[in-house]
Parts: structure tokens; C-alpha cells; sequence
């Protein structure tokens, strides 16, 4: 979904000064090797927490060298019943591919129809780019997952956190109309993410 490059690499300076759609580059007499190294990924994440989830992000914010060239990895580790809840990445597809456990991936098209697969280790699904999914282990054991984009930063929308953890929060009569219960329902979502 990103341009294409043009040139042969763009190692990104992110704290330069100016701002553009994307990054600049650094001076390539700097470019080492270990600008297209990245280890983000190696290491299990901590799923001790209420979603049971973890994510390592290897985008162009954590692996400059990713600059201009449109792809990006994520590692996903899920507990037990744990969930990467819906969400979506608006400048990217992502193919998914799990590396240890047995998990459930869905998404839902822009016609409203579930499409949904359980993966075990090696098996692959994709999620079109911007449509809403989900992963969730639905293994006895921890269950991890690589993801792959066509986007150096596809962004991610977690629609639970858009609606109910944004900043300003969102009014309730918003919530209220919009999911058709009462108020006590939308403060007890919005409490959870407080
Ligand atoms: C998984 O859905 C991810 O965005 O890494
Ligand atoms: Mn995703």
C-alpha cells in the first residue's frame, strides 16, 4: 500500500527536524548492517494482563531501516484465551502466519460477513487492508503469531479503545444511541480502559 522507493534504501532519521510523509533518510556513509537488523521480534512478550495479549511492533518507529521500502512485521503472543481485540490498519494487509499454538483469526468485510479460519503452526491467513479482525487463542497453551504488512506504519484502529478510551472521551449519549443501551452500560465499558 506504501509508494514505491527510489532508491535502494532510505535508512530513516527519526529525529530529524523536518516533516514529511514518511522519513528522511540518513546520510548513507552511516548506513551500517545494523540498520536492517532488527531483534524486536525474538523474544516472547508478557501476556499478564486482562486481554492475555502481547504485541512487538518491528514498523519503521522501532526499525528505521523500513523507511520506504512498505512492509513491516508484528509478533503477537496470546495466552490461553487471550485476544488481540478487533481492530484495523488502515494503510495495510496483513498476512498472518502462526508460529506455535492453535488460533482463531477473523474479519469482517465491508458487506458485514464473518470470515473466520482456525490456524495451527505454519498455516497462514490474510485480512484484507482496513477491514476490522481479531485473533484469539483458542489452544490449552500459549500461542503465538507473526503478521506481515505492505506498509511501513499500517496504524492500527482497536475499536473498543476508539469508542470508549479516546481522548476527549466520546459522549455517552454518542454510545448510548449509537449501541441502544443506558448509560450504566457505556461507564462500565468506558471504566475498563480508565
Ligand atoms: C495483528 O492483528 C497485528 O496487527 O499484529
Ligand atoms: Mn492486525
Amino acid at each position: 500500500a506504501d509508494p514505491d522507493p527510489l532508491q535502494d534504501f532510505c535508512v530513516a532519521d527519526l529525529n530529524a527536524t523536518v516533516s514529511l510523509n514518511g522519513f528522511p533518510c540518513k546520510p548513507v556513509a552511516e548506513v551500517t548492517s545494523d540498520d536492517f537488523f532488527f531483534d524486536g521480534l525474538s523474544k516472547e512478550g508478557n501476556t499478564d494482563n486482562p486481554f492475555g495479549f502481547a504485541v512487538a511492533q518491528g514498523n519503521v518507529l522501532s526499525f528505521p531501516g523500513l523507511n520506504t521500502l512498505g512492509i513491516s512485521m508484528n509478533r503477537v503472543d496470546l495466552a490461553p484465551r487471550g485476544i488481540n481485540a478487533p481492530h484495523s490498519h488502515p494503510r495495510a494487509t496483513e498476512s498472518i502466519v502462526v508460529i506455535k499454538g492453535k488460533v482463531l483469526v477473523g474479519f469482517v468485510s465491508t458487506s458485514n460477513v464473518y470470515f473466520y479460519k482456525v490456524l495451527t503452526v505454519g498455516q497462514m491467513f490474510v485480512i484484507p487492508r482496513g477491514l476490522v479482525h481479531f485473533q484469539y487463542n483458542v489452544g490449552h497453551s500459549k500461542a503465538s503469531l507473526l503478521t506481515a504488512f505492505n506498509s511501513q506504519l499500517p496504524g492500527a484502529v482497536i475499536v473498543s479503545r476508539t469508542l470508549f478510551a479516546s481522548n476527549p472521551p466520546i459522549p455517552n449519549q454518542i454510545l448510548t444511541k449509537t449501541f441502544q443501551v443506558d448509560d450504566d452500560v457505556i461507564n462500565s465499558i468506558k471504566s475498563k480502559f480508565a
